[in-house]
């Protein structure tokens, strides 16, 4: 049921935290993948480790802001392992925070681009292929913030990430009659490199605002985005899945 022997899937945010346990977690489960950040040392890594295990990787490094870059990871799932069946578009930042007012026009575009007009570039290039194979399953990563809970300085992050909730769904309704699904799954606090750069105290509070009184290891959030991505969810489109140790309904 969770298993992807013969899928072909992307991964971009490869390098890292929760896309880095996701692309492993879907080779293991016997796909192809390809992997996509913009730093090639630590994706060409990750290939290796996957190749080493006997599994299938290639990896190419590019800024998901690029549309040339959305473009060229679809052919590069084609012309290798002959189309696609999974995207999971996970690269993404936090961006410029800080008082909203203050917060320069510059650093809002960024945040939206890197967040949400990548998710839409991604799926201008890889919904086609995915037709081509009569199915597929769209991923986007997107948080809590800005959906359940409403986060002061964080209003780029907020605004892109629900913005891709949206894309979501009209997606989901759009492609689903030719097969398409299209999920977006919503983490809590993982354990990532974004999250280290806390000091303890901050580390502190932030697993107190879990109803499970800690935050994910990136391999838990990798298993959800393995759901969304095999059979086991073959019935589930237009979602916005949360994995986020219940922070969103947390009040203690
Ligand atoms: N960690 C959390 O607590 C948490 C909670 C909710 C949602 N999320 C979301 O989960 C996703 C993954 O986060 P993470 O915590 O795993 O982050 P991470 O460990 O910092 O990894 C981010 C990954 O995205 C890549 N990336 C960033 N900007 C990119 C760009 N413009 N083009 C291409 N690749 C880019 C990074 O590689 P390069 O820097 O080499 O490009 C890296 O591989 C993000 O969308 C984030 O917003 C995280």
């Amino acid at each position: 049921m969770f298993e992807l022997n013969g899928k072909v899937a992307i991964v971009t945010g490869a390098s890292s935290g929760i896309g880095r346990a996701t692309a492993r977690l879907f080779a293991d489960q016997g796909a192809s993948v390809v992997l996509a950040a913009r730093g090639a040392a630590g994706l060409e890594a990750l290939a290796r480790e996957i190749r080493a295990e006997g599994g299938e990787a290639l990896a190419l490094a590019g800024d998901v802001k690029d549309e040339g870059f959305a473009h060229a990871l679809v052919e590069l799932a084609t012309t290798e392992f002959g189309g696609l069946d999974i995207a999971f578009n996970n690269a993404g930042s936090v961006g410029e925070m800080g008082d909203t007012t203050g917060l320069s026009t510059q650093g809002w575009r960024d945040t939206l681009d890197t967040n949400l007009t990548s998710a839409y570039l991604g799926a201008k290039y890889q919904i086609p292929a995915m037709l081509e194979r009569g199915a597929g399953s769209l991923i986007f990563t997107s948080t809590f913030v800005g959906y359940t809970v409403g986060m002061p300085g964080m209003a780029a992050y907020a605004a892109s990430k629900a913005g891709v909730i949206g894309l979501t769904k009209a997606l989901a309704a759009e492609f689903g009659p030719r097969g398409i699904r299209v999920n977006a799954l919503l983490p809590g606090a993982a354990d990532t490199p974004a999250l280290t750069a806390n000091t303890p105290e901050e580390r502190v509070f932030v697993e107190g605002l879990h109803a499970l009184k800690r935050i994910a290891r990136p391999e838990e959030i990798a298993q959800s985005a393995l759901y969304l991505a095999s059979e086991a969810s073959s019935f589930t489109t237009g979602a916005a899945l949360l994995a986020d140790g219940g922070v969103s309904i947390n009040r203690l």
